[in-house]
């Protein structure tokens, strides 16, 4: 009996102390004590590998001509995972998992910044449909769709605000207004990670390019930027904190210099903000190599200096250069680098890791995607596309009548690449409706396509109405793009031209990945509808607004300007000391933009009145005055024209887009938050409210207050 009972206890022991052994492994214990009981049990080397981010897999797009590296050990943290399907990520993981010492799984991300089969509007579009819903509904496929390949990490979304169409990655952010970028950031990282980013169909997400990227100078892609703390604090962060607000799990360093000192290498930035300020809890990876970058941008003097300076300024993990497993045990050794942070860098990668479930379940999620249907998917896709689209001038061509005779013209008319844009993930051409089946559908044999420019002039003569279909070639915009013109390409302008010329209207379409220079076409053409990259239901969009069977509501997202010589132009500058003619282009290019921020044209006629403010709500009353159900973009705006630290002229504070059916009024309501609406930041971001007066507008409709 005795036997039996120390046999019982021994037993008992061992379980307990298995349990206690294994509480990492159970997913019912809390995240932060499995963080902490896996920590523990890691040696430097592991530690240090949960540090490195590497690559795994291949594909044809550009941007990720890489077959992987070699000799990367299975306790490797993070691998960009560039391949469609999830076999060679779910052998990788099947090593890590079962083989490795700890069974630590690996985190698989890659860019899937609008879409990753599917290929929908690019952010910047997104931006222009001022349609926060509709775009979440789009990035949550995206989630869905990552999974399926066994993706969990996004890096996306990049909330650069970008004043400089030169600069080729405007296309993937939200323009040049912080709230807008603010919204679509906060709506893009809960598409993906829902309210619990265990949950099948979620990921993370991550935002990028902390921070400042966007303001590029002279719009090359790399280079240093200097932003006064002032702006930084009241423009450029604001997008990143709603971000981090929204739970956004990880944050992507930026490739530029800022003020002098290289962001990767900023602990200003990347502790003392986003750690110790706004309380961040996840982790910060570099941007590509940024690590040994800090060589070349004068900031370290060889890679183990690079190492110390990133790390000790809050970079955790190191994209793909390598050069943390290479120099951080020999720093660490030294006492250049401190254990205890070593400690808490893998606590956030880990902590991440829990979060995402990736221990429950660290294969790719075959039913991912199945939640839509394709025809839904695609419907979906087409009305995120039409709505994205900007009408930027009608000279009452459009729509165009149903039997009409249409010369299709142009080189995008028949181009299935071009639509989708850069950054397209693993989106293939083939499942792109180009504008050309878009048009015939529509139209059917009223559409007359025009294989080159000769047969589009012929073709013309007879026609009622050329559409000629103009735009960049996909690969001119994107990371590495910059263009010191922001021209259509000489030759699409020369057809323009030479089509005008038969005196027939011609409806310009546009496909671009950046606002164009359009003010030399802009005169002539009977009406242009600004398309963006739109993905694979471009066509479709395209047909439908040109036909009224959609009616266009897309906003600009970004200015226009008149020449490139203007740029930087954006609509929420600080006023010039000098009013009226002073302070002008003395040869003759206008100081105003071609099309401003907000602009864009319905086939409706909206009527704003009412404006009126009870306490510190406000309503405006928008009566839809035409016999077309259209849907209309509130922008509220508040101008402070007395400050101790000057504002902007007018600044977005609110946006609402509602259907408004035909002879209908709607009353649109914005809830005034004094602090959030009518206070700033100072140069270090803190909070001020100064009385006095304001300007609050919507619409044509204005109105003075003091408070
Ligand atoms: C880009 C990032 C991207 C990363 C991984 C870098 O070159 O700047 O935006 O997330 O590559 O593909």
């Amino acid at each position: 009996m005795k036997n039996i009972w120390t046999l019982s206890l021994v037993l008992l022991l061992a379980v307990c102390c298995n349990e206690e052994k294994t509480i990492y492994k159970n997913p019912d214990a809390p995240i932060e004590k499995r963080v902490e009981d896996l920590l523990r049990r890691m040696t430097a080397e592991e530690k240090i590998w949960q540090l490195t981010q590497s690559r795994l897999g291949g594909n044809d797009n550009p941007n990720n001509v890489m077959r992987g590296d070699e000799h990367i050990p299975p306790i490797v943290g993070s691998m960009i995972y560039t391949s469609e399907t999830a076999e060679l990520g779910n052998a990788m993981q099947r090593i890590a998992v079962d083989s490795t010492r700890l069974g630590i799984p690996i985190l698989f991300g890659y860019d899937a910044i609008h879409g990753f089969n599917s290929c929908f509007p690019i952010p910047l579009a997104q931006a222009a449909s001022f349609n926060l819903e509709l775009a979440g509904r789009a990035n949550e496929i995206t989630a869905q769709e990552c999974r399926e390949a066994g993706v969990r990490w996004n890096f996306s979304p990049m909330t650069d605000i970008a004043r400089d169409a030169r600069w080729g990655r405007v296309m993937e952010g939200y323009g040049e207004d912080p709230l807008l970028a603010a919204s679509f950031c906060a709506a893009t990282v809960k598409a993906y990670q829902g309210d619990d980013p265990s949950q099948p169909g979620r990921i993370a997400a991550c935002l990028k390019h902390y921070v400042g990227y966007g303001a590029s100078e002279g719009g090359r892609d790399y280079a240093a930027t200097d932003i006064s703390l002032q702006s930084l604090w009241d423009t450029y962060l604001p997008p990143f904190h709603s971000g981090i607000d929204a739970g956004a799990l990880t944050v992507m360093s930026s490739f530029n210099t800022l003020n002098g000192v290289p962001t990767t290498a900023s602990h200003y930035l990347l502790t003392e903000v986003l750690r110790e300020r706004w309380g961040h809890e996840g982790f910060v990876v570099t941007d590509w190599a940024a690590v040994k970058q800090l060589v070349n941008q004068g900031a370290a003097d060889n890679l183990k200096d690079a190492c110390r300076i990133a790390f000790n300024a809050g970079a955790a993990m190191d994209m793909c250069d390598y050069v943390y497993p290479k120099h951080m045990q020999e720093l660490i050794d030294e006492g250049a680098i401190k254990m205890k942070d070593v400690d808490e860098a893998v606590r956030r990668v880990l902590r991440v890791k829990f979060r995402l479930g990736l221990f429950e379940h660290p294969y790719a999620d075959p039913s991912g995607s199945e939640a839509m249907s394709p025809s839904a998917k695609a419907e979906l896709f087409e009305d995120l596309a039409q709505e994205s689209m900007v009408l930027l001038k009608n000279d009452g061509i459009l729509p165009l009548r149903q039997g009409c005779r249409i010369t299709l013209a142009g080189p995008i008319a028949d181009d299935k690449d071009a639509v989708l844009g850069n950054w397209r993930a693993h989106a293939k051409t083939d499942r792109s409706v180009s504008i050309l089946e878009g048009m015939s559908t529509e139209f059917g044999s009223g559409v007359r396509i025009a294989k080159t420019d000769a047969e589009a002039l012929s073709l013309a003569r007879s026609s009622d109405v050329v559409v000629l279909c103009l735009g960049e070639p996909s690969k001119w915009s994107g990371e590495n793009k910059s263009r010191a013109s922001i021209s259509l390409p000489a030759e699409q302008e020369e057809l323009f031209f030479k089509l005008a010329a038969t005196g027939k209207p011609i409806v310009v379409t546009v496909e671009s990945g950046r606002p164009l220079d359009l003010s030399r076409i802009n005169e002539k053409a009977a009406a242009i509808l600004y398309t963006w990259c739109p993905g694979h239901m471009g066509g479709p969009a395209v047909a439908g607004l040109l036909s009224g069977r959609h009616n266009p509501s897309g906003k600009l997202p970004l200015t226009f300007v008149h020449d490139k010589g203007q740029i930087p132009l954006y609509y929420n500058h600080r006023n010039p000391s000098r009013r009226g003619d002073q302070g002008i282009y003395i040869d003759g290019v206008p100081v105003t933009p071609l099309y401003d921020f907000g602009y864009g044209l319905s086939y409706s006629k909206f009527e704003y009145s009412d404006l009126k403010l009870d306490g510190l709500t406000a309503r405006v009353s928008v009566t839809n005055t035409s016999d077309r159900d259209g849907k209309e973009v509130v922008l509220w705006y508040i101008t402070d024209p007395a400050c101790s630290i000057a504002r902007p002229a007018k600044e977005l504070k609110h946006f609402e887009k509602r259907l408004i059916k035909a002879g209908q009024t709607e009353e649109f309501v914005f809830e005034i938050d004094k602090m959030r609406d009518l206070g700033f930041v100072d140069s270090e971001g803190r909070p001020f409210f100064e009385s006095g007066r304001f300007i609050l507008m919507a619409g044509d409709q204005m109105l003075e207050f003091n408070l």
